[in-house]
């Protein structure tokens, strides 16, 4: 059975102060609250080490939100895998859309990154995804299959099974636009049986696939209800405690 789990993404928000406010907050909550599900947040690189260390790991779990595609040395400005485990994180965003957008991370520098965040003992939050106009054309399986394959279809069963897929259509993300459950049941379900013809059905089957995109408390009960979804990757309602919380809440 795939682990059910709520992780936030805070994205390029929050100075340090507010960081470890909203940490500390979210602990109180879930310390007075005990989660259903695995809970993690996955804060930008300054936060991480100051929040580890505030943080009950064993009620949340921390991650990064990237790392870099080289293992050390002269890369100004790059924090590597080895630092960001070294903070006491335990997985890494990889392969977010707004990262394959903006920063031009491609399929190859992301399987770069991928290795070396396994080979650092992280696990990685895989994310996948098709554009509107990739929608538009029906075009989703055809672009979530290529991700796969360009990135984490490499691994051997053993390695994949610290990846956790997160399912975000573009179009989803930061828009109000949520995919409808049906919607995103059907990926989610065709995503499994991609990885269950790569690695077989055991894997598939305890392989967590989050969706992502727009998922709020209103919507995450009906989202979370579908079989193959297993849990939600939560960017704006993971800045404020009673918003990511109620999500929490939709696995009780
Ligand atoms: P959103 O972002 O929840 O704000 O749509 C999700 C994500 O990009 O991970």
């Amino acid at each position: 059975m795939a682990k059910k789990i709520v992780a936030g993404n805070w994205k390029m928000n929050k100075n340090l102060q507010e960081g470890i406010e909203l940490a500390q907050g979210l602990k109180d909550a879930l310390a007075a609250d005990k989660p259903n599900c695995e809970v993690i947040i996955c804060t930008p690189f300054i936060h991480l080490a100051k929040v580890s260390d505030l943080l009950d790991h064993k009620t949340i779990k921390l991650g990064a939100e990237n790392c870099a595609d080289k293992a050390s040395g002269a890369y100004t400005g790059e924090v590597s895998a080895e630092m960001v485990k070294s903070t006491g994180a335990e997985y890494v965003i990889l392969g977010h859309s707004e990262r394959r957008e903006y920063y031009n991370e491609t399929p190859a520098i992301l399987k770069e990154k991928v290795d070396l965040a396994l080979a650092n003992g992280l696990k990685v939050i895989f994310c996948i995804g098709e554009s509107l106009k990739q929608r538009e054309a029906n075009e989703q399986e055809a672009v979530c299959k290529a991700e796969l394959e360009g990135s984490v279809f490499h691994l051997s069963a053993e390695q994949f099974a610290n990846i956790v897929i997160a399912y975000e259509p573009i179009w989803a993300i930061g828009t109000g636009k949520t995919a409808t459950a049906e919607q995103a049941e059907e990926i989610h379900s065709y995503i499994r049986s991609v990885i269950a013809k790569k690695y077989g059905d055991k894997v598939a089957a305890d392989t967590s696939i989050l969706y992502g995109g727009s998922c709020k408390a209103s919507n995450a009960p009906e989202l979370f209800a579908k079989p193959d979804i297993d849990g939600g990757l939560i960017g704006g309602a993971s800045l404020k405690v009673a918003d990511f919380k109620g999500i929490i809440d939709a696995w009780k």
